[in-house]
């Protein structure tokens, strides 16, 4: 289903309510000029801004593509090259943003207000020449009255905004010897130090997958808010809370209950004498209002109004993730009115009605009685449903968010939703999400797992910090309540599962004071946050976590965490796990086994069309200094600009997962040979998270009760050597593709024991009712000529597979098949199924194709497929055929100039067969010309010499 939605004009509603006696200055339209001591000259800015970006525009930092050829996107221009390391001195310098004269404010207000919706980090604010305030917090809103400094405004009413240097500030707090200090070896450090001391994005100052530019500026809009009393009221963030009656954020809602529309709004200005509050709820799709209705309870706290009001006897209809219903969307408009029925403020926000829980309670005995291990739970319920979580871990997907655009996000959700992903987890630390992004989300059907920006460090504890992030959370809370797509609130990244393990083995002595620290930040504090503004969401203190086990609101500490306080045999949270010990790969027993794997993977090279946007022609190959320089796994862990050693590891690690597996490739042309190993990586990369996300499915139906497969990660920020299954510029690597694949509903997948001989075929389904139907099973040899007598394997096994279940169909010793040449034949898995897709009572047909070899990539007899791709114009599509052997891995590739991407790729084709595989076009450049360069490979062309 796809909702039409302007999300200009929802933006607008948002920001700029249209009531009386309100004079509201969006500072986008002032002209603003940027300047520091570094530079010596002035440039002209935008705003929203940062500073590289402004330099960029004005030609301070140089735009040239790397090579005339290449069609250089503007948005690409910054990471040319060491870029990362050349622009330091953007990073150590501070910066000014100036505006002109502001013209026009009103004479005749009560009160003027300076309004900064995001800046990052590091302000100090001056209006009509006099200081303002300071800031430290990215995350956070600011409003300042300047009502006075206005008034007595002496020159002209010029705003400036000073921008310090993030990594200078950030060092001085570390020298200060009032500053908190953690035992040594146990902060992690990838490029600047010291990230802990501040509230801004931690990957701006690198990570193992980025670059760190450090970036400053008014990140967010601002505004000038001008009021006259009792006549209106600024809204400044709103809290829409939308749950069933009852609903407490650590039980399972119940879905019996009405839904229940609590509405606060945070304002500027003040209110009159006993205000009241409407709501009107509008379907967004046909119009038609639900209801409309006064709230109940209005009470004025601070300077926030809150009313609520229970549906009684409505049942809109509900919003389901994609894959699992529909996506319905509902507009609220809140009304404040005076006593003379006159709006004070107005507000609407698209919202849907849904519940979404985080199961981590004990196993029952009913469970138990199912074969479900004992332990707790960890998984998502929808509705009151479970279901498999699909998906992947989101980056910032830019080291610049003001050019994260919206044309930008929708294409990356789309190619989630392409790809069957039904949930991203919006990893900590990054920046809380725009709202135009969970708009983007609520309308496509992808859950977002949110987090706290917190990662791989310990922070301080002291009340100044502590005041300072709880204003950051309550404040990104409310702000993002009403969308249906926010899953989860997390308080941060690995902090259970890494930093206290380090600081255990660090200080084993201080342990427990550090144990304490943590939950009276991330429990203590968090929670309760948490849970008073919304009652619709569940919180988890750490992601990666082994769950609690119990939650005790009026404890001090109140949910009390499980830790390492676990049984054998026991299964209790979610797995991180990166092994880079590529001689297990592809053995299950090194994979971990839990409820719900949230982050998984193994880094590969992008592809060549994506190196070239960034890197000079003579540094493409595998090992230069630039593509070495690029890759931070491992990373440097200091400023070093020579960072070989700990880069050799990473680049050692692919090297090791392609020679162990894969031909090995050897190319005369050196730009090829580069292409080729880029591609090797990348087959590596996909089958490893193929052969996990096979298993982890298959653990729906085992003991362990696995319920997720969120892989790490989604995308890339820039074009280096990565995790993601995304290039930079949205080409897709091979993993994309294989994980499309994988995520389908039905499945058949085999599990080989390359020890044993063992090999089982399992059917997965992820269906809500039971599916049934067929799988073939067809043994060839790699020409492409069946084995005789299909080595007593069954042509075809007929199943019936349960709902969020797997089955086994077959199984096998491959040793004692009686193979005649195991590097020789191929076992081709086609399966064929019925059932129903979840909320439709339509039988529709699924199939799944996949393969097995009984020997690894690099030692199979393959012959040469004799591919061949022709385009054609009617179908616009391209046939794909192999006409002398089984092509392995055939891959469509496609030349720079055009982003997109074919609807199927890196597929096995036995000989005789054809596929028409369509492309979808995302940009081009080319005037269609590229359709003449598309190319085809499989295996073959990675082991041939040319
Ligand atoms: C700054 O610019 C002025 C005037 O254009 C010039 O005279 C001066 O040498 C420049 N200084 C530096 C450090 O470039
Ligand atoms: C940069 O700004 C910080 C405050 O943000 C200030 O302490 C420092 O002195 C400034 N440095 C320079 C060179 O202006
Ligand atoms: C309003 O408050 C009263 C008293 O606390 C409570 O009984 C009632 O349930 C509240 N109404 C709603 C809609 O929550
Ligand atoms: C869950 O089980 C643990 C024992 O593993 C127990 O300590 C805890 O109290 C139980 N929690 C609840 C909510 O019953
Ligand atoms: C482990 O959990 C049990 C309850 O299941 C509790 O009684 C015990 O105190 C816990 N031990 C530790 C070390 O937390």
């Amino acid at each position: 289903m796809h909702v039409r939605f302007d999300i200009a004009t929802a933006l607008l509603a948002s920001i700029l309510p249209v009531t009386l006696g309100q004079h509201i200055r969006d500072l986008r339209s002032e002209h603003w000029s940027l300047s520091s001591r570094a530079l010596n000259q002035t440039v002209s800015a935008q705003f929203p801004s940062q500073v590289h970006l402004d330099l960029l525009e004005a030609g301070v930092i140089v735009r040239s593509c790397p090579t005339a050829r290449i069609v250089c996107a503007k948005h690409m221009w910054r990471y040319h090259g060491l870029n990362d390391f050349n622009l330091r001195w953007i990073a150590d310098a501070n910066w000014t943003y100036t505006s002109q004269p502001i013209q026009d404010l009103l004479d005749d207000f009560d009160s003027t207000w300076l309004v900064f919706d995001g800046l990052d980090t590091f302000a100090t604010i001056s209006f009509c020449g006099q200081l303002i305030a300071s800031t430290d917090n990215q995350f956070r809103q600011y409003a300042f009255d300047v009502t006075t400094t206005l008034r007595s405004c002496k020159g002209d009413p010029v705003l400036s905004i000073n921008f310090g240097s993030a990594p200078n500030i950030v060092d001085a707090i570390a020298q200060d010897p009032d500053s908190q200090k953690w035992p040594p070896n146990v902060q992690i450090t990838y490029e600047y130090p010291n990230r802990w001391f501040m509230r801004k994005e931690q990957s701006d100052f690198g990570w193992d997958w980025g670059p760190a530019f450090a970036p400053a500026g008014p990140w967010k809009p601002a505004y000038i808010v001008q009021l006259k009393k009792a006549e209106g009221v600024y809204v400044l963030n709103t809290d829409l809370d939308i749950y069933r009656k009852g609903q407490i954020n650590y039980l399972p809602p119940d879905q019996s209950q009405p839904w229940v529309v609590n509405a606060s709004i945070d304002y500027l200005g003040s209110l009159p004498d006993s205000p009241t509050m409407s709501i009107e709820v509008r379907d967004v799709q046909s119009g038609a209002v639900l209801t409309s209705c006064t709230l109940d309870n209005v009470t004025v706290s601070g300077s926030s109004i809150t009313g609520v009001t229970v549906l009684e006897g409505l049942t809109p209809k509900l919003w389901w993730p994609q894959g699992l219903g529909d996506q319905n969307l509902y507009n609220v408009s809140i009304t404040v009115t005076d006593e003379e029925k006159h709006s004070v403020a107005h507000v609407t926000k698209r919202t849907g009605f849904r519940t979404i829980f985080l199961n981590q309670r004990n196993i029952t005995e009913a469970q138990r009685a199912q074969g479900i291990a004992p332990g707790a739970n960890w998984h998502f319920e929808v509705n009151g449903h479970e279901f498999y979580a699909k998906g992947s871990n989101l980056i910032p997907p830019d080291s610049f968010w003001t050019r994260v655009t919206e044309e930008k996000m929708s294409r990356l959700f789309d190619a989630v939703v392409v790809g069957n992903q039904n949930m991203l987890r919006v990893w900590s630390s990054g920046a809380y999400l725009h709202d135009f992004i969970y708009d983007l989300a609520d309308e496509k059907g992808i859950l977002l797992w949110s987090e706290f920006q917190f990662s791989d460090a310990l922070y301080p504890s002291d009340n100044a910090f502590l005041e300072n992030v709880a204003t950051e959370i309550v404040y990104n809370v409310r702000r993002v309540n009403h969308h249906p797509s926010l899953a989860l609130w997390a308080g941060g990244n690995e902090i259970e599962v890494l930093m206290l393990p380090l600081v255990k083995a660090a200080d084993p002595a201080s342990y427990s004071w550090y144990v304490g620290e943590y939950e009276k930040m991330y429990i203590s504090l968090f929670l309760p946050l948490v849970y008073e503004n919304t009652r619709s969401t569940s919180y988890s203190p750490s992601s990666t976590t082994e769950g609690y086990l119990y939650v005790n609101l009026s404890a001090p500490v109140p949910m009390a965490e499980r830790y390492d306080n676990t049984t054998s045999g026991s299964y209790y949270g979610d797995t991180d796990h990166y092994n880079y010990d590529t001689s297990v790969a592809f053995d299950y027993g090194s994979y971990p086994v839990g409820r719900f794997a949230n982050e998984f993977g193994f880094h590969s090279m992008p592809s060549l069309q994506t190196w070239q946007q960034a890197v000079e022609p003579k540094d493409l190959y595998f090992n230069s200094s630039v593509v070495m320089l690029r890759n931070h796994h491992n990373p440097a862990g200091s400023l070093s600009t020579d960072n070989y050693t700990n880069s050799a590891v990473g680049m050692g690690q692919m090297t090791m997962g392609v020679e162990s597996y894969y031909p090995i490739p050897s190319k005369s042309d050196p730009v090829a040979n580069f292409s080729a190993w880029c591609h090797a990586t990348q087959l590596f990369q996909a089958d490893m998270y193929k052969t996990q996300i096979q298993f982890y499915r298959r653990g729906s139906g085992k003991p362990e009760r696995q319920l997720g497969s969120l892989y790490w990660q989604l995308e890339d920020i820039w074009q280096a050597p990565s995790w993601a299954g995304l290039e930079y510029g949205g080409r897709w690597k091979v993993l994309h593709h294989v994980a499309r694949d994988v995520y389908q509903p039905v499945i058949v997948s085999p599990f080989w024991n390359y020890t044993t001989g063992s090999l089982e075929i399992y059917v997965t389904s992820d269906l809500w009712s039971p599916a049934a139907g067929i799988v073939n099973l067809t043994w060839l040899d790699l020409s492409g000529h069946p084995i005789a007598g299909n080595v007593g394997t069954p042509e075809s096994v007929p199943f019936t597979v349960g709902a969020l279940n797997t089955t086994r169909i077959y199984g096998a010793n491959v040793e004692s098949l009686g193979l005649p040449d195991t590097k020789d034949a191929i076992l081709i898995l086609s399966l064929s199924a019925h059932g129903r897709l979840p909320n439709s009572a339509q039988t529709i047909s699924f199939s799944h194709e996949d393969h097995f070899t009984p020997a690894f990539p690099k030692d199979l007899a393959i012959v040469d497929p004799g591919l061949k791709v022709e385009y054609n114009n009617k179908s616009q599509s391209f046939a794909v055929e192999a006409t002398s052997g089984v092509s392995l891995y055939t891959w469509l590739d496609y030349p720079t100039g055009v982003v997109g991407y074919f609807e199927e790729n890196s597929f096995v084709l036995a000989p005789g067969e054809k596929k028409q595989i369509g492309f979808t076009v995302l940009e081009d450049t080319t005037n269609g010309a590229w359709v003449r360069n598309v190319t085809v490979q499989s295996l073959w062309d990675q082991k041939v010499r040319d």
